[in-house]
């Protein structure tokens, strides 16, 4: 089975070519560039670039799988089309979509709306074949969760944010310390030359599985102020002027540890609850972060049960279009369903289920 995937939740514009489990070709072209400049994404901006670009992407797609026939795209080599069609901008989705459902309908493919984080954790079988009954840690610009799945189709959230996301967190800390969009691999970078104890800040005391990170935001900002002396009423977009280069990089090493342990410790509490637990994926932009990866690998080494670990290929650890079409897959030989074009709705409820 051949699955042309499309993915335009956010600021980039993929799509992917699936032969089954492998992946023929696998377009992604990022806003990166231009949101650069303005310090994140504007919405409009965005939808506006998909729409520009979902097209030459596609082409490409079928391009570099060689399914072209006399120089046009070789529909009949596709047997099925997926689409993320929630959570997201909105905007940013209804170029996906509609692109997916008219090309369902105009070329009679099955059509299969896909959800993002559910693309996100299958991103991991890309590479791999995690065994059941496992713990996903969902962490992106959107989501931080930890979902527990008995099955390709079982999700149960067992732990969410109760406010800000942890990718989230790493943009704001980023602007605060002036380190450039996105903020995830800007302060990964940084901390590389930084001392993750120089300052030490706060893990949040939730007694159950969830998270919160817009204290840990404010934490740092208090200890910038703190280190360069003002007055917590001074504007937090100068105080990046204030720092030095050393500086910088120990906020965001000590913020970077910090917010690894908060993930990390929570991740080892859901483990001894579940102790069932075969094995561990991560999932989402950040589970990219090498300091991440390296801590996850110690705190688990030494538990009883020892799960085995999964982190996405660097290349499928954003947003990219072969995680839509995998998940897609595993959707497809559970017995899913295709979706009708006609009525495919990007709001129906966004939590995973
Ligand atoms: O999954 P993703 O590409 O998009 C969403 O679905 O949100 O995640 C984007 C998030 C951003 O907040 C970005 O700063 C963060 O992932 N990120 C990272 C790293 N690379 C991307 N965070 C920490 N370390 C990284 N290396
Ligand atoms: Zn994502």
């Amino acid at each position: 089975m051949r699955i042309l995937a499309l993915e335009s939740s956010c600021d980039e514009t993929a799509c992917a070519i699936l032969e089954n489990a492998s992946l023929l070709s696998n377009v992604v072209v990022s806003q990166i560039d231009i949101f650069k400049a303005y310090g994140g994404v504007i919405p409009e901006v965005a939808a506006r670039s998909h729409l520009e670009a979902i097209l030459p992407v596609i082409d490409q797609a079928f391009q570099d799988g060689n399914l072209l026939k006399n120089g046009q795209n070789d529909w009949s080599k596709i047997d099925a089309i997926a689409v993320t069609h929630t959570p997201g901008l909105l905007g940013s989705l209804l170029v996906g979509t509609l692109t997916a459902r008219t090309l369902a309908i105009l070329h009679k493919k099955p059509l299969y709306a896909v959800h993002h984080l559910k693309s996100h954790i299958f991103s991991n079988w890309l590479t791999a074949s995690p065994s059941y009954p496992l713990l996903a840690l969902v962490i992106s610009g959107g989501h931080t969760q930890i979902i527990r799945m008995t099955s390709d189709t079982d999700f149960e959230i067992i732990g969410t944010t109760l406010d800000d996301a942890v990718g989230e967190c790493f943009d704001k800390v980023a602007k605060i310390l002036g380190l450039p969009y996105p903020g995830g691999p800007s302060i990964a970078k940084a901390a590389k030359s930084g001392n993750p104890e120089k300052y030490p800040l706060p893990i949040p005391k939730i007694k159950d599985l969830n998270f919160s990170f817009s204290g840990l935001k404010t934490a740092v900002l208090r200890a910038v102020q703190k280190e360069v002396d003002v007055p917590i009423s001074f504007p937090s977009h100068e105080l990046k002027n204030l720092l030095t280069p050393e500086q910088i990089n120990d906020f965001a090493a000590s913020f970077q540890n910090t917010a690894c342990k908060i993930l990390l410790q929570k991740l080892k509490k859901a483990q001894k609850i579940y102790p069932d637990t075969a094995s561990i994926v991560f999932a989402g932009g950040v589970s990219a972060n090498s300091a991440l990866r390296s801590l996850a690998q110690k705190t688990f080494e030494k538990s009883p049960n020892s799960p085995k670990l999964y982190f996405p290929d660097l290349k499928f650890a954003g947003d990219n279009a072969a995680m839509v079409g995998i998940a897609a897959y595993h959707e497809i030989l559970s017995g899913r369903q295709p979706t009708d074009p006609y009525s495919l709705n990007i709001l129906p409820r966004s939590e995973i289920s």
